[in-house]
């Protein structure tokens, strides 16, 4: 054990973040028992594993301190490199016996090392990605009370009536902008919430979408003079679903509209019975979404992967349409975009009028 130790623990260190300098016991400090559970795997291969109270492996509480201590996850499988030829190298300088015995021994100590290997892997890409999914919480969370002060002031700006065109106009444009930003926010909570696995939570009341379509549309006109906004509703368009969310569909689908259409073209909103199904699309004009953003339209972190730049002009998070779907899907309903030079860009959402109660929780 000491010498595979000692390999590893010069190793880690040779590796480790500059800016953290850890001592003797914190490099070494699960390698033992991972190297333990290994021998005990290879000694009797279907044993369960040892777990501690909170049910984690020797390998999972090693990937969770070294999340802690700034590994990036690259190290952290070099570490399982260094581990794997430091034993492998060990066991060659012995005098070779070289029966088949030992081939088996090794490829069981290759699979049982894997094993940790991957366990480490999924534990360290848990943790981090909570730990951002917090951060970004957190950040959206803290914006929200100096924005409301903005808005306010804004809003007081807007409506004074002694303060002369140029002022209120200044307001009026500053009111636009927190009411952009506090929608960005909203979006960056939900995302954060759907990431953690429990969904985006929906509760559901009667509600008439034609009511709530125009509602939205005002507030859109107010914000937007000279924008010409339509609205349109056809037979029964009222059912059980989540006001508040529905609202959000529209805002976020409307908003596009109005940021992507051509200048000067209307942007039209239907909403309308189909059997028993509700039927809402959002319509403008101009320039076809390019395929390369058609592609994964609804999941922004693909978008970003597939090489998207954040470039300067760039308003938003790119998290709208990924949250619209969240919602539509939480009602177990459809979306659909389609988008081309003659016709313009429409989305189209399917809603049943009604969602099994059992999955609104
Ligand atoms: N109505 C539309 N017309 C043209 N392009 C659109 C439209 N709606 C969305 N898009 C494209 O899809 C992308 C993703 O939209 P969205 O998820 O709302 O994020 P964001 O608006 O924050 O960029 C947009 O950046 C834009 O390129
Ligand atoms: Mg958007």
């Amino acid at each position: 054990m000491e010498p595979i130790l000692q390999g590893w623990e010069d190793f880690a260190r040779s590796i480790q973040p500059s800016h953290r300098l850890m001592d003797t016991i914190e490099l070494r400090d699960h390698a033992r028992e991972i190297l333990e559970e290994v021998a005990a795997e290879l000694a009797l291969p279907n044993q369960s594993r040892t777990r501690d109270a909170q049910g984690n492996t020797a390998a999972e509480i090693h990937a969770d301190t070294r999340v802690e201590s700034g590994f990036s996850i690259d190290q952290v499988v070099a570490e399982y490199r260094a581990l794997r030829a430091s034993v492998l190298n060990l066991w060659g300088r012995r005098e070779k016996t070289a029966t088949w015995f030992e081939v088996d021994d090794m490829s069981r100590f290759n699979d049982a090392l894997d094993r940790a290997l991957a366990e480490s892997v999924a534990r360290y890409s848990t943790t981090a990605r909570q730990s951002q999914d917090i951060f970004l919480g957190v950040i959206g969370h803290d914006l929200r009370a100096p924005l409301h002060a903005l808005s306010l002031g804004a809003q007081y700006l807007m409506r004074s009536e002694d303060a002369d065109s140029k002022l209120i106009q200044l307001g009026s444009r500053m009111f636009n902008s927190t009411v952009r930003m506090q929608a960005i926010l909203d979006n960056l909570l939900d995302f954060t919430r759907s990431r953690t696995g429990i969904g985006i939570p929906i509760r559901i009341e009667e509600v008439d979408l034609a009511v709530l379509s125009e509602q939205i549309a005002e507030e859109f006109r107010a914000l937007n003079p000279g924008k010409i906004i339509k609205t349109h509703a056809e037979g029964n368009v009222s059912g059980w679903l989540d006001a508040g969310r529905i609202g959000q569909i529209y805002q976020n689908l409307i908003g596009n509209a109005l940021q992507y259409g051509m200048a000067g073209t209307p942007v039209s909103i239907l909403t309308r019975e189909d059997g028993e199904e509700i039927i809402l699309s959002v319509h403008n004009d101009g320039p076809p979404i390019p395929p390369e953003v058609k592609k994964n339209i609804f999941d922004p972190l693909r978008r970003f992967a597939d090489g998207e730049k954040c470039t300067a002009d760039r308003k938003n998070l790119g998290l709208g349409l990924y949250i619209v779907r969240e919602i539509v899907l939480a009602h177990q309903g459809t979306i659909n975009v389609s988008s081309t030079q003659d016709m313009g860009t429409t989305f189209t959402v399917r809603l049943p009028k009604s969602i099994k109660p059992t999955i609104a929780a």
